[in-house]
């Protein structure tokens, strides 16, 4: 049987919410219409924050009000505190991804927390997601290193990763927030969440900073992981990361994936395209190979 791995699309989160360019809120829902039209079943579709700390995202709530919701992707909602919480219940998200972070040198600068404070602060939120029976997911940033203090304990990841399976989450997301991750890395941090969070499924989630992304997604899926984020183009980064750049591209990824037999259930000519429409929108070239290349064998 064909092996399925699911795409997670951050491309209206992740991807925009540092790009140079500016896309309108009308903008963000024609690229989320786009991403439907390609096959995408689950995407970041806006995050609940501070609009002083990511103005891109200041307009979320209007994104989600607009969403058609002709297809059955689900549209994801990223939170980091009670407050963003009731907001993405409050614009029906399908989902809720709470950000839990693995080293205190970027989480007090990214949501003013240590790694103990966000799980504390998801154990705090847990309740009120389940009573709206929303799906709540969560991701662990700087799973593999951070840019202020360096190595991450891969024991902290691990733990946090068991405190959200307390508190009811069913997929943990491992954040390469900086694209430092190699695959050897990434196996035995796999291989360490699961033996102390054994019933969460595992989502990966690589930026392509220093050019390991694909390989890292490749030792992710043959340690058994079937879900792997990505966004179109490559756009993408942490506004509180300094020199982030793009998420792995993913036309890239799927073009890798389909082409050795895995199904993924996206149509890479239409993302193909799409990237080339945000390239128009934006204003600025993406960085994926295959927007470039095109696709093989045609
Ligand atoms: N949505 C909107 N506004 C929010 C908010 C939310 N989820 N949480 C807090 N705020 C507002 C408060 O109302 C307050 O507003 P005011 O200054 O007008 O009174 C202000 O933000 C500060 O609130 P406070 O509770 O003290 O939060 P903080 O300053 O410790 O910031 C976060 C915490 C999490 C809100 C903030 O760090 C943040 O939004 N970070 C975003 C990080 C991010 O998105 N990174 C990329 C993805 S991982
Ligand atoms: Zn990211």
């Amino acid at each position: 049987m064909t092996r399925r791995i699911d795409i997670v699309e951050v491309g209206p989160r992740d991807g925009l919410q540092n790009d140079p360019g500016h896309l309108s809120t009308d903008q963000k829902l024609e690229f989320i219409a786009r991403l439907e039209e390609c096959g995408v079943a689950r995407m970041e579709s806006g995050s609940f924050v501070s609009p002083k700390a990511v103005p891109k995202m200041a307009d979320s709530a209007e994104v989600f009000r607009g969403l058609t919701r002709r297809h059955n992707t689900r549209h994801i909602a990223l939170a980091l505190n009670e407050k963003g919480v009731r907001r993405a219940i409050d614009a029906r998200a399908d989902e809720i991804n709470f950000v839990l972070v693995a080293s205190e040198g970027f989480g007090l600068r990214n949501q003013g927390m240590t790694p103990q404070a966000s799980a504390d602060a998801l154990a705090a939120c847990a309740d009120l997601v389940h009573e709206a029976n929303t799906p709540l997911s969560a991701t662990i940033s700087v799973a593999f290193g951070d840019p202020y203090n360096g190595e991450v304990d891969p024991g902290v990841v691990a733990n946090l990763a068991a405190q959200a399976q307390r508190a009811g989450v069913t997929e943990v997301g491992l954040g390469d927030t900086i694209g430092v991750a190699t695959p050897w890395q990434v196996r035995a941090l796999i291989e360490r969440v699961r033996t102390e969070a054994p019933d969460v499924f595992l989502r990966l989630h690589f930026h392509d900073t220093r050019g390991a992304a694909l390989a890292n997604v490749y030792a992710a899926v043959e340690a058994g992981v079937d879900v792997i984020d990505a966004s179109c183009g490559g756009i993408g980064g942490c506004p509180f990361a300094p020199a982030a750049t793009g998420n792995v591209a993913t036309e890239d990824v799927i073009y890798m994936l389909e082409r050795a037999g895995f199904e993924t259930g996206i149509d890479q000519g239409k993302m193909i395209e799409t990237a080339k429409w945000l390239e128009t929108a934006l204003g600025h070239k993406v960085s994926s190979s295959l927007s470039k290349a095109g696709g093989f064998p045609g």
